[in-house]
């Protein structure tokens, strides 16, 4: 049975595309807590668009192929309900801002996928209104999506998303096609709504922005879970990243190489400042 108290719960989940001779996703199994952000990380091909996809039923529905397990959100079947049903709570953004956009304006751009959903004209208007002020592009509602930038189409898909009022945002790489400016953009569209209570995974392979701004990181490789646990334990078991290729924050491999080169048992963190004091520390100690 679902926990209902769970935001997201994956059970025994497997997933194989048609003509392909292995599974892509092999038996995963995790769940998200209601405001919590999951950081999903892992090499290039391994399955995490393919379990993102999971997650607001896309996969099987649209792109089909063999599914075992489940997937309930908020409770409910993934996979008995539609798609169309799901983004009403699950709200996905993908990697290039640009193939989400296809409106002439920007509030006709939000308007989309709520007209998509049936919510009523008058409504709309202080969705889009709310869905600018959460990304900062509050007073562009005129403005053509394609005259923005990156990070500025990015969040207006975001935008476009938290119109439809999910309780639930999936971001496949949000950040890859975008500028360091861009990058920061979106992950403080991110911080604000963590502090709105949403909850959210984000599949990225900016590992600082990752251990800074999830609670807890997945770690996928060859369809499976490899590791799981607070942003901290994950970035700190860094030989476990290498073998994965993989890698964690600078300032950890620094302390991490710092020990090796000097023998020492520093205590790894993710932190800088934290980092700093550990340092202090060890020298005052001398
Ligand atoms: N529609 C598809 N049909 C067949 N194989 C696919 C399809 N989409 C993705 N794959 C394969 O599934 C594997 C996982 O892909 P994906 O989930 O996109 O990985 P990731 O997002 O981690 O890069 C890759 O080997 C990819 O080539
Ligand atoms: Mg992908």
């Amino acid at each position: 049975m679902p926990d209902s108290k769970k935001a997201i719960e994956v059970s025994g989940l497997s997933f194989q595309y048609p003509d392909t001779d292995e599974k892509v996703l092999k038996n995963i199994n995790f769940s998200v807590d209601h405001g919590e952000i999951l950081g999903i990380i892992g090499p290039t091909g391994v399955g995490k668009s393919t379990l993102a996809m999971c997650i607001n039923g896309l996969v099987p529905q649209v792109i089909s192929g063999e599914l075992e397990g489940k997937v309930y959100v908020k409770g409910m079947d993934v996979h008995q309900g539609n798609v169309a049903k799901m983004s009403e709570h699950v709200g996905f953004v993908f990697q290039e801002p640009e193939n989400q956009l296809s409106q002439m304006t920007i509030e006709e751009e939000v308007a989309f996928g709520m007209g998509n959903l049936g919510v009523p004209r008058k409504e709309m208007e202080p969705r889009i209104k709310d869905a600018l002020q959460q990304v900062g592009l509050s007073g562009f509602e005129k403005r053509s999506p394609l005259a923005l930038s990156g990070g500025q189409q990015q969040r207006l898909a975001i935008a476009a998303v938290l119109a439809m009022r999910p309780t639930i945002l999936i971001m496949d790489e949000p950040t890859s096609m975008l500028d360091p400016k861009g990058k920061n953009e979106v992950y403080s569209v991110l911080r604000n709504l963590k502090d709105y209570g949403m909850t959210g995974i984000i599949i990225d392979h900016e590992v600082e922005r990752i251990a800074e701004y999830c609670d807890r990181v997945l770690v996928l490789s060859e369809g499976e879970i490899q590791m799981l646990g607070t942003s901290s334990e994950v970035f700190t078991e860094i030989e476990k990243l290498h073998e994965l290729t993989l890698h964690a924050p600078q300032v950890t491999e620094f302390l991490y190489q710092y020990n090796r080169e000097f023998d020492q048992e520093l205590k790894l963190s993710t932190k800088l400042e934290e980092s700093i004091k550990i340092l202090e520390s060890a020298y005052k100690g001398v």
